[in-house]
């Protein structure tokens, strides 16, 4: 117990590698800038480390959905583009079990450490985190999912997609007649995705049009692959989360519905089955992507395989980006999967708050550290650590330090 007694006379440097901000909903104009700003300096973070390996692709703007943005970088080492999707808002999130980085985890975390891998749901290739994000406390922090790019757009942008001249060259015309022998395999592909999750005991929850990329499979056609999956639901067995497997069924017939005007007897059949779940409020009709599936089969039987649409390989980085990557001594340090960041990350905290800089923020712009209510506060705050909360003597086990619209 000695020690104990030192400990109080001079307090021991915080250990942890404390992190996490999710800002606030960023939903003023103000807001989206300062979520901008971090956006920003998150990529500049990942430009500067991986030994130069991911350059943004300035041509392509990054595209914002609900919860956050999606980059464009070029991967100079697999000379590919990916996607580094980086979110602002996060909801869906289980703060009370966070990652080894103490960020709390979400659909992206749990796919990513479950291993499961599909040709129909996008994959991810690593995670960067960075923490002490500048005009922010310590505490804060940004973390980001390398993705591999579906360069083809989305579900709604399908058939325009289809009209380009260059997927006109490699295949041919498309006609208006051809809509179910071209769009059923895409549907194919998204029931066989949304199957392997719920087997693995997975729901999607987020099913829509726009959360349906296009990307070019190894046989050089085009696939629908899922992405987004920043909501998926573990749901361990329990038959409370029945519904939601069902619900990302029901949602697949609404797409069937938008791309196939005219629908063979087949079609039809299925689409009786997705949307049956929609019947009768009280007793709502549990759905399986396997009977799905054999619907499908069914529609195979009658009408063929359907045609595969070709796509030209996705767009290679600049060759002077490659030379240029190629040419740093360094280039190959770092492998770029997950952790990728922990480097950084773990020298950025450990150094730091060991040091004189590392300040535990009691008072962050003045503002006095709040109490939180047990567990991780409501969304719209930056946290501390409990360990350093503890440490310091601070309400725990969380405490809230400080409010996004306040910084
Ligand atoms: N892997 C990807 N390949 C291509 N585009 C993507 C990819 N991931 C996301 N996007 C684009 O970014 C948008 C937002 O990403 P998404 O993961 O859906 O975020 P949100 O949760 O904000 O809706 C998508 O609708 C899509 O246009
Ligand atoms: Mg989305």
């Amino acid at each position: 117990m000695g020690h104990l007694c030192c400990r109080t006379k001079e307090r021991p440097p915080p250990r942890a590698r404390v992190v996490f901000v999710p800002p606030a909903q960023p939903i003023s104009v103000s807001g989206w800038r300062r979520a901008r700003a971090l956006m920003d300096y998150f990529c500049a973070k990942v430009e500067g480390g991986f030994g130069g390996r991911y350059v943004l692709d300035r041509q392509d703007d990054p595209v914002s959905g609900r919860h956050g943005c999606a980059f464009f970088f070029w991967d100079l080492k697999e000379k590919k583009k990916v996607v580094l999707k980086m979110n602002v808002i996060y909801d869906y999130t289980d703060m009370s079990d966070p990652d080894d980085s103490l960020f709390p985890k979400n659909g992206m975390d749990i796919l990513l450490w479950s291993g499961v891998r599909h040709p129909s749901i996008v994959r991810i290739d690593g995670i960067y985190s960075t923490t002490n994000l500048p005009g922010y406390a310590p505490t804060s922090g940004l973390k980001g999912f390398f993705l591999e790019f579906c360069y083809g757009g989305d579900m709604w942008s399908l058939p325009r997609m289809l009209t380009e001249p260059e997927v006109q060259r490699l295949n041919g015309p498309i006609y208006y007649e051809d809509s179910e022998a071209v769009f059923m395999p895409f549907i194919k592909n998204v029931l066989e995705g949304i199957k392997c999750l719920h087997d693995r005991g997975f729901a999607h929850t987020d099913i829509k049009s726009e959360n349906i990329c296009i990307s070019r499979g190894e046989d050089g056609n085009a696939k629908a692959t899922i992405i987004d999956v920043d909501r998926l639901l573990d749901f361990h067995g329990n038959p409370q989360y029945e519904v939601e497997r069902s619900g990302d069924l029901y949602i697949v017939s609404g797409i069937i519905r938008r791309l196939i005007p005219e629908p063979s007897p087949e079609v039809l059949e299925l689409d009786r089955y997705l949307s049956s779940f929609e019947c009768g409020e009280k007793e709502r009709h549990a759905l399986n992507a396997e009977q799905a599936l054999r619907l499908y089969a069914k529609w195979e039987a009658a009408h063929g395989p359907g045609m595969r649409v070709k796509l030209l390989p996705s767009p290679s980085p600049p060759q002077h980006l490659i030379d240029a990557y190629a040419r740093k001594a360094d280039g190959d340090k770092f492998d770029g999967r997950s952790h990728t960041d922990t480097e950084e990350t773990r020298d950025t905290n450990g150094d730091d708050c060991r040091g004189r800089h590392c300040s535990v923020p009691v008072q962050a712009n003045g503002k006095t550290v709040l109490r939180s209510l047990g567990g991780w506060v409501s969304a719209g705050s930056l946290w501390i650590n409990a360990q350093v909360a503890k440490e310091y003597g601070l309400p725990g086990p969380w405490v809230r330090i400080q409010n996004w619209h306040d910084v």
